[in-house]
């Protein structure tokens, strides 16, 4: 039979072993303290909250409605159009693996630059796709450059490839990237 101590002591040994519990789920949560696997991991969750509920869990989009993002030029190409595409939004007849799309994305610049650098690096690196970081600097530049007014043209759009300050000297502006973003702490 039980004694009335074993009584009162089970429900504390539950509280115990739920409190350990708790422990370590945050412990499992904890950011990791490499810089590149916390970029990995913010582009992650910058794409799972604000852009898997049009283009997919998977990058797969929805037929007729929300391109797909995999393999495709907008993607993997130019990395200026796609910083300028997810800061200010585009829509109108766009087209992706031969489909036309006619439809708007809103703009997402209030995403800090480090958060659209890691989304981008993220979707840049998923599904297939096997195309450049992006780094945090270089969205800084496109923002401060842009004087884009309300959301793309997908057509004009397309043509509005390039990083600022980038045509004159590539391999400097690179660098000047690299180092910004190594002074800010900003992986990669
Ligand atoms: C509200 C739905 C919605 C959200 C949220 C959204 N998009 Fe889009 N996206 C679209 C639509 C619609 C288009 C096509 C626009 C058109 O038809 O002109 C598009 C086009 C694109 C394209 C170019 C076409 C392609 O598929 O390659 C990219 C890249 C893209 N989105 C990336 C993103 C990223 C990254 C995010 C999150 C930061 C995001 N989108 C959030 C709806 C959305």
């Amino acid at each position: 039979m039980l004694s009335s101590r074993s009584l009162i002591a089970a429900p504390l040994w539950g509280a115990v072993a739920l409190v350990a519990a708790l422990f370590f789920l945050i412990a499992c949560e904890e950011e990791p303290s490499d810089p590149q696997e916390r970029f990995e991991r913010l582009g992650q969750r910058v794409y799972n909250s604000y852009c898997a509920t049009c283009h997919g869990a998977n990058g797969q989009g929805v037929q007729g409605a929300f391109p797909p993002l995999r393999q495709t030029e907008w993607v993997v190409g130019d990395e200026g159009r796609l910083i300028r595409l997810v800061l200010h939004g585009v829509g109108g007849e766009m087209e992706v693996l031969g489909e036309t799309y006619n439809n708007v994305m809103t703009a997402h610049g209030f995403l800090s630059d480090q958060q659209i650098a890691a989304v981008l690096t993220h979707i840049r690196s998923s599904w297939g796709n096997d195309a450049e970081t992006i780094r945090p600097a270089q969205v800084q530049r496109v923002r401060q450059a842009s004087t884009q007014q309300g959301t793309w043209q997908a057509s004009e759009l397309w043509e509005a490839t390039g990083m600022p300050g980038a045509a004159d000297a590539p391999a400097e502006a690179g660098a000047a990237d690299e180092a910004a973003d190594e002074a800010a702490g900003n992986a990669p």
